[in-house]
């Protein structure tokens, strides 16, 4: 082979590599991803079906502990997956997993005082307040973003940015295909990083507070949005650096 041969064979293999390194890595963060959105959506789950007791006003001790809270995440987490965090050396990606498990007790453990108060109904505990507290607490610990969002957005920390605001409008759009995530490898304060979006849509245990009528004040103070059944909520969104 000619010196000319070689350098264009090596040319070919180099821009291979650039071609096949970035979407190979991306592929891992795709997966850790996923697998987040889920164990978010476990979470949220399981405040979802313990609200009642939460808000009771009756009771003091709860018994809604941080290992408690812990427990249930990895049972719901099973249930919807069939991943066992309880067995984390078989488990891939385990130590991040548990990283958003650690983050949702330590909400748990601050909120106690106000979770066993007697005497006050709403504290404020509610699967999407908990779920911003505990992507914070996730963040710190692992560099990943977790927040949840929507265009006609609640709590200030949760307003879109220009790439959620872009990803949030196709998701709007009729032509979009209903529950499909978008993902896309991009700068993020100036490092590459894979950032996903899953659409969450409007169920009817969302509209009382989300739906109608509109502009009224629901149990946590905020005005409803008037979001019909089946209609955008809004989307979890994660920002995942690519090492
Ligand atoms: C008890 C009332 C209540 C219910 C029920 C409820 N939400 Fe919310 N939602 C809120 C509040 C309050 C916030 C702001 C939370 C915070 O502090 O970050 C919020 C925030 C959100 C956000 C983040 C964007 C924003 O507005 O700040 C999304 C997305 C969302 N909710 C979707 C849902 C979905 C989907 C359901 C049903 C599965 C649901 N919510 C049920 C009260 C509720």
């Amino acid at each position: 082979m000619n010196v000319k041969g070689m350098s264009l064979s090596m040319a070919v293999a180099i821009c291979a590599l650039l071609i096949w390194s970035a979407p190979l890595q991306a592929a891992n963060e795709a997966e850790v991803g996923e697998l987040l959105v889920k164990l978010l959506q476990a979470g949220r789950a399981v405040i979802s079906a313990h609200q009642d007791l939460i808000n009771d006003s009756t009771k003091g001790n709860k018994g809604f502990t941080p290992e408690y809270m812990g427990d249930k995440m990895i049972e719901k987490y099973r249930e919807m997956t069939k991943i066992d965090l309880r067995q984390p050396n078989s488990t891939p990606y385990a130590k991040v997993l548990l990283a958003l498990v650690d983050s949702g007790k330590e909400v748990i453990a601050e909120a106690q005082p106000a979770i066993n108060k007697q005497g006050i109904g709403f504290k404020g505990m509610i699967p999407a307040a908990w779920g911003r507290k505990t992507g914070d607490k996730f963040a710190q610990k692992t560099g990943i973003r977790l927040k949840l969002t929507a265009v006609d957005y609640r709590f200030p920390g949760n307003k879109p940015d220009d790439f959620e605001s872009e990803v949030l409008k196709m998701f709007n759009d009729p032509s979009y295909p209903r529950g499909k995530e978008y993902s896309r490898t991009v700068m993020y304060e100036g490092r590459p990083a894979l950032r996903i979006m899953t659409p969450e849509y409007a169920g009817p245990s969302c509209l009382k507070c989300h739906g109608d009528p509109k502009g009224e004040k629901d149990i946590t103070g905020y005005k409803r949005e008037g979001l019909k059944e089946g209609g955008l909520a809004g989307a979890i969104s994660l920002v995942i650096p690519v090492h």
